[in-house]
Order: C-alpha cells, then sequence, then structure tokens
C-alpha cells in the first residue's frame, strides 16, 4: 500500500508550530493539500507517534512551508526526529506565536478549526489568515524520492521567439540566453585575466596549453577556431615576450612556462570559485541536468574539435 501511495506525487512541506514553552516546533509533511477557498482551508496529518503531535494538538495554530526544489536538505531535517531542527534557522514569530521560516515556494499561516481522528494520524484542518507565495519552483515527493516539477506544456517552437520582419526578439531566444549565459558567468574571470596582461585570445592558448601541451600553431588554432578567438602568428611571439609561453626545441611547439603556469592555476582557482558561488542557490539536480543538457548540445554542435582532454605533443 506504502508503495501504491507513493504513485501519487505530492509537494513536500516542512509545518511549524510552538511548544507549551514557547520552542519552536516542526516536521516535514506531505500530506498537506488544500480543503475549501471560501473559506480558506487546508490540511494534513500528522503520525499519533510524531514527538510533535502534544505541541501541534495544543498549540491551535500552524505555518506550513511548502518547500522549494533548493530544500531537500531542510525536508530531511525536519524528517529526522530529535535533531536540532531550528539550530542556525533563520525563523521570526508569526501568527500565534509560530515559526515562519524564512525560505519557501509558498507559506500559509493557519489558525486550527477541527482536529479528526484519522487511524493512527491525527487530521488537523486550518483557516489560512495570512500566506505568500514566491517564485521559486517547488520540491516533489514521488515514489519515496524527491523530484522536479516539469510543465508538460510545449516550449516555444524554436526560432518563434524572433522576429525577423520588425527585428526584435524575446527573452525566449535560445541563442540568446546561450550567450548571456556565458557572458554573465565569465565577466569576473574576464576582469582577472585582462588584469594579468593578457587578451581572450591569449587566456585560452594559456588554458590549452595549461591542460596539455607542448602544441604547435596549427593544433591551437584547430583547437581554438570555434571561438572567433585563435591565435596568429603574431600571439605566440608576444606571450612569448610576456614569459608566459616557451617555443620547444624543435621550433614548432609552444609549452607553458613556470610564470604562464602560475597565471594558469590562477585563473583556474578563480574559475572554480565562480562556479561555485553561481550554482549555490540551484538544486543539485538542476545543475547537473542543464549540464547534461549542455554535453548533448555541445556533441551534437560539434564542429570536429579534437578532444580538449587529449591534447599531446604528437600535435
Ligand atoms: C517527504 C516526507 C513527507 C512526510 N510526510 C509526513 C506526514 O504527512 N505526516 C507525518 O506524520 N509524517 C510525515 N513524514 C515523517 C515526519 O517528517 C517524521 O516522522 C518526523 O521526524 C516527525 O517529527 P517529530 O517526531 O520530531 O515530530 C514525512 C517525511 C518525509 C521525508
Amino acid at each position: 500500500m506504502r508503495g501504491a501511495l507513493g504513485q501519487f506525487a505530492t509537494g513536500v512541506t516542512v509545518i511549524t508550530t510552538t511548544d507549551s514553552d514557547g520552542s519552536p516546533v516542526g516536521v516535514t509533511a506531505s500530506s498537506f493539500n488544500s480543503v475549501s477557498l471560501d473559506p480558506p482551508l487546508v490540511l494534513w496529518s500528522l503520525a499519533k507517534s510524531a514527538r510533535s503531535m502534544a505541541a501541534f494538538d495544543r498549540s491551535g495554530y500552524f505555518c506550513v512551508h511548502v518547500l522549494a526544489a533548493s530544500q531537500e536538505a531542510l525536508s530531511a531535517r525536519f524528517a529526522t526526529p530529535g535533531s536540532d531542527k531550528f539550530g542556525g534557522q533563520d525563523w521570526r514569530p508569526g501568527h500565534g506565536g509560530v515559526p515562519l521560516l524564512q525560505e519557501f515556494a509558498a507559506r500559509f499561516q493557519c489558525k486550527t478549526t477541527h482536529t479528526y481522528e484519522g487511524g493512527d494520524h491525527l487530521i488537523f484542518v486550518g483557516e489560512v489568515v495570512d500566506f505568500e507565495k514566491t517564485a521559486e519552483p517547488p520540491l516533489v515527493f514521488h515514489g519515496g524520492r524527491y523530484a522536479l516539477a516539469k510543465s508538460k506544456t510545449a516550449g516555444e517552437r524554436p526560432g518563434a521567439a524572433v522576429d525577423v520582419t520588425h527585428g526584435t526578439f524575446t527573452e525566449n531566444f535560445f541563442l540568446y540566453l546561450l550567450a548571456r549565459a556565458h557572458y554573465q558567468a565569465s565577466s569576473a574571470l574576464r576582469d582577472d585575466w585582462t588584469a594579468a596582461g593578457i587578451d581572450e585570445t591569449e587566456y585560452l592558448t594559456l588554458t590549452l596549453l595549461g591542460l596539455g601541451g607542448p602544441l604547435s600553431l596549427q593544433a591551437l588554432q584547430v583547437r581554438l577556431d570555434h571561438t572567433g578567438r585563435a591565435p596568429d602568428h603574431r600571439t605566440l611571439p608576444a606571450m612569448i615576450d610576456k614569459g608566459y609561453v616557451t617555443e620547444t626545441s624543435d621550433g614548432m611547439h609552444y609549452a607553458i612556462t613556470v610564470k604562464g603556469r602560475e597565471v594558469y592555476l590562477a585563473l583556474l582557482a578563480k574559475s572554480k570559485a565562480i562556479e561555485e558561488q553561481l550554482l549555490a542557490d540551484f538544486s543539485d539536480s538542476d545543475v547537473a541536468e542543464v549540464r547534461e543538457f549542455l554535453q548533448r548540445f555541445i556533441r551534437q554542435t560539434d564542429p570536429g574539435i579534437p578532444d580538449f582532454w587529449q591534447t599531446s605533443s604528437a600535435d
């Protein structure tokens, strides 16, 4: 029966109240549902065995936090009996002194109007006295696992965001999204390579030589042609002058110097920090999904660039 019930996908909530001594109490619950709009009523059920039962039964108020997709850890925390559920949490008292958490997809402050016996659970019905909604996508629970809500509405047809007749495009223009995401993500790094006295072509060349090499000018050009920033016959002499690159003894290949490697490693460390900072507010599964999509997209549009990670001195 548990398995069959798991086929009913739900959202995930953290429902809070206060204990008789005023301390905050909360529990993860997927049994939340709407009941009535006029009057505004919602319900949920709590296991009679829950430690928090006495507090919910006595308090007369509760607050339902519909969790956002990024709040899996909070769900796990409030589902663990006996844990320090509110430690480090930012909360303030709401109606009836009930703790209000500050992050949510939606939040309903409720006054308990009825409780009903429901076997090993108690069903709480509450009147909504206040509610808020954010633009955060919700966390979903299905088949005993966390999931993401995905709209089934067909997306816009490729190209539909561009109106060539009027010379306009909307924010759904896929190429615009890709380009803007790239520029916004890399602007901090651009400042750093500029500070190191190199331009984008030199930065890309340094990265390839830092990853592998030595490489010939032609091998570098083949790998960087798609960026529109491939090195030409002036690039490498300029980098040699700056002390970042050296020519190999055969005069045909270029290798990174110790000084070049220092700059390369500093820029790599910066990229890593930027990635961690930019993705901190996205869930692991969101990131995994976008990463997988981009990898497929890159494979499908690959003009035949030799694998970045298999550069060798044979080139
Ligand atoms: C996704 C999810 C949904 C849950 N839904 C409910 C629920 O609707 N009712 C309930 O009593 N317990 C539910 N639980 C279990 C409680 O969160 C868990 O037993 C909690 O530790 C009870 O806290 P307490 O004993 O400290 O009061 C759920 C757990 C998870 C992970």
